[in-house]
């Protein structure tokens, strides 16, 4: 879908909690090697939250965006939080964070779409802004995956990390956010997945006994997925915003795994300076490695006003989505 409503990013921020934990100290905890992790995935380290919840990391990575856009807190009109992390099943997670930033009683919740959260937010974000119904959105992905993985299963306990990420959405000077393509397939929905805590399997002594309330992943079915959806969404959108992948400055691909970044990256021959990486530093924090990353690249300089930038997600649902935007600040 093509826009045309100059709407895009007026401030960003991150927070990252202090704990690091390297592939070394994992080498403590499960059969598992510095050498494995870092060839399989590209991941160094991640951060670890210890006594501080999804909302807290969202409440400090969404002040800080709204204190790098420059405006009142009370000129929020929507608070979204993408996670699959939430402080609890309900209350929203966003709703804990409009508390913490005592803000006025504005609409607050929360969208699941995995490790698409955040474009997917992005999206709804520009629909309530462009519809006239909201002037400025506070979008966060935020993650405390290390409160979801099973610290016993070697193949999923290394992959991930806490973190949050956010923006905030508004009406800016250039062209800012210039098309999204979202899609999912529910064929795939066992692939990544928290069998035990909703409706279908409510927890249980027997069910937590059998771990069921951790995440379970085909990590090599993803990997397949990805592989193969990553280019050719992103194609996609580069064909229906009429653009050639040369005119793109950067590409923020979802942090899940330095291959299948590679892969992406091969076919699309957009060049290895172009795509900005955090998967080292942070492992995968799902919805969160989009925002942070983006915010780490404008914080830096990196990232320049009217630079074009693709930011591309995919991950459990199956769920994906792409955006293409020119950075406002
Ligand atoms: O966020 C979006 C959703 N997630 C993803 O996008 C993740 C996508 N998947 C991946 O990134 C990769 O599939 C993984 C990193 C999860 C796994 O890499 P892989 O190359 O697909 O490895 P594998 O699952 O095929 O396992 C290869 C071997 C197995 O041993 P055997 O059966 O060959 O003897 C595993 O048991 O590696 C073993 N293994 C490990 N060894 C050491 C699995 N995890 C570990 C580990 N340390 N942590």
């Amino acid at each position: 879908m093509k826009t045309n409503n100059n709407i895009g990013i007026i401030g960003t921020g991150s927070y990252l909690p202090k704990k690091i934990m390297t592939n070394y100290d994992l080498e403590k905890i499960v059969d598992t090697s510095d050498e494995w992790i870092y060839t399989r995935t590209g991941i160094k380290e991640r951060r670890i939250a210890e006594g501080e919840s999804t909302s807290d990391l969202a409440f400090k990575a969404g002040l800080k965006a709204i204190e790098s856009a420059g405006i009142d807190r009370d000129e929020i009109d929507m608070i979204i939080v993408a996670t699959m992390s939430p402080d609890q099943p309900t209350p929203a997670t966003a709703c804990l964070v409009q508390k913490k930033l005592g803000c006025r009683q504005i609409p607050s919740f929360d969208i699941s779409a995995a490790c698409s959260g955040f474009i997917y937010g992005l999206s709804m974000a520009y629909a309530y802004i462009s519809s006239g119904l909201c002037k400025k959105i506070l979008l966060i992905g935020a993650e405390k995956m290390s409160s979801i993985i099973d610290w016993e299963d070697r193949s999923t306990c290394v992959l991930f990390g806490d973190g949050a990420g956010a923006v905030v959405v508004g009406e800016v000077d250039n062209e800012g956010i210039l098309g999204f393509s979202l899609g999912s397939d529910g064929s795939g929905a066992e692939k990544l997945i928290v069998p035990s805590g909703g409706s279908v399997l409510p927890i249980t002594k027997e069910r937590l006994e059998k771990r069921e309330n951790y995440i379970k992943m085909n990590g090599s079915d993803i990997f397949k997925f990805a592989v193969k959806k990553l280019p050719e969404i992103a194609n996609n959108i580069l064909k229906e915003l009429d653009m050639r992948t040369e005119e793109l400055d950067y590409m923020i691909p979802h942090q899940a795994n330095i291959r299948i970044i590679d892969s992406a990256n091969k076919k699309l021959k957009l060049g290895k300076e172009k795509i900005l990486v955090n998967l080292n530093k942070y492992g995968n924090m799902s919805a969160a490695s989009i925002p942070v990353a983006l915010d780490e690249s404008i914080d830096s300089k990196k990232i320049k006003k009217n630079d074009t930038i693709l930011l591309i997600g995919f991950g459990g649902g199956l769920t994906w989505g792409t955006s293409v935007l020119k950075s406002s600040i």
